[in-house]
């Protein structure tokens, strides 16, 4: 009778957020890296997945930037069930090479950038209740291919996330270099949270100018109907010409609205700017940036400092993901 019931929750609840049992297993027994079980997804998966695409479509038309819109159209994606990763991988690989992955939770900070300079792109396969469409504790398959992947279709834009996963080797050679303990968890800490803040303000919420003004083509704005909206009309939300002094040294919240937004001009533009990233952080400038969010935790930490080990041959410090 338990089991009959057991099954009958994990039926219920199929792949949402926070409540499906395929994924808690998974933790428990350190996958990380795990498929889609996509016969696991209820109808009310099918639903949330259905009500999120119906309500954003016309928003993405308006706000999006044109690069997302062919984006999605060229994932062919379907708009009234949760898509399969194999199905939009099939339409994404042959554009940039990028994949997405599906992965049970977290991924450290150093492994997440690696994957990202092997263009692949950890996605989580879980999806908000169909009940609270606006809330949102953590990423989601929406979040995950619907606002980021679009994004991934995109030559110049691909090749930007590439640069940035190889700024993540940079810093994890930089901060093994240095000998005494502290000082290397204190410039670690201070380039993470530059690089982090960068990608926050690019990746997650960046503005985009172009010939029909301002568009949106960061991942956050582009997964929240509210946000999306207010990022590009609200008269509270402050918007500027990205700079990198700025950007690194700005702190940010997480569960409200950004009142501070960055505008680039072309992923041509994007893709400099991690060029320089890259560049001040060999030159030291990310060693000390102003304090605040976001925080690094241990687990961040330990994926940067085991991503940098002695060569054997005594010719220095390499990241050890690179071979
Ligand atoms: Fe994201």
């Amino acid at each position: 009778m338990a089991g009959i019931e057991a099954r009958e929750a994990v039926e219920n609840w199929g792949l949402t957020t926070t409540k499906a049992s395929f994924i808690e297993e998974a933790v428990q027994n350190g996958q990380l890296y795990i498929d889609q079980p996509y016969e696991l997804y209820s109808d009310a998966n099918h639903e949330a997945w259905r009500g999120l695409y119906s309500r954003m479509l016309p928003r993405w038309r308006q706000y999006a930037n044109p690069h997302f819109l062919a984006g999605i159209d060229n994932l062919c994606l379907d708009a009234t069930r949760v898509p399969r990763l194999d199905d939009v991988n099939r339409f994404l690989s042959p554009l940039t090479g990028f994949k997405a992955k599906p992965v049970s939770g977290y991924v450290p900070a150093f492994l997440f950038f690696d994957r990202l300079r092997n263009r692949e792109f950890p996605t989580t396969i879980t999806i908000r209740d169909a009940r609270r469409l606006d809330y949102l504790p953590e990423p989601d398959i929406f979040h995950d291919i619907a606002g980021h992947v679009p994004m991934h279709t995109d030559k110049a834009f691909a090749e930007t996330l590439v640069r940035f996963g190889a700024c993540a080797h940079t810093a994890a050679e930089l901060v093994g270099s240095v000998k005494d303990e502290t000082e290397r968890v204190h410039r670690l800490t201070n380039i993470f949270k530059g690089m982090a803040r960068f990608f926050w303000f690019t990746v997650e919420f960046g503005l985009m100018r172009g010939e029909g003004g301002l568009k949106a083509y960061g991942s956050g704005l582009l997964s929240s109907y509210g946000e999306l909206a207010h990022s590009i009309e609200s008269p509270e939300v402050q918007r500027y010409p990205i700079q990198m002094e700025w950007v690194v040294n700005q702190y940010f919240e997480i569960d409200k609205y950004q009142p501070l937004l960055f505008v680039v001009d072309s992923f041509d533009h994007l893709f400099d700017l991690v060029g320089q990233l890259d560049r001040w952080m060999r030159a030291g400038r990310l060693d000390n940036v102003a304090p605040g969010e976001p925080e690094m935790s241990e687990q961040d930490v330990k994926s940067f400092l085991e991503a940098a080990v002695e060569h054997p041959d005594g010719s220095g410090l390499y990241s050890a993901a690179a071979r």
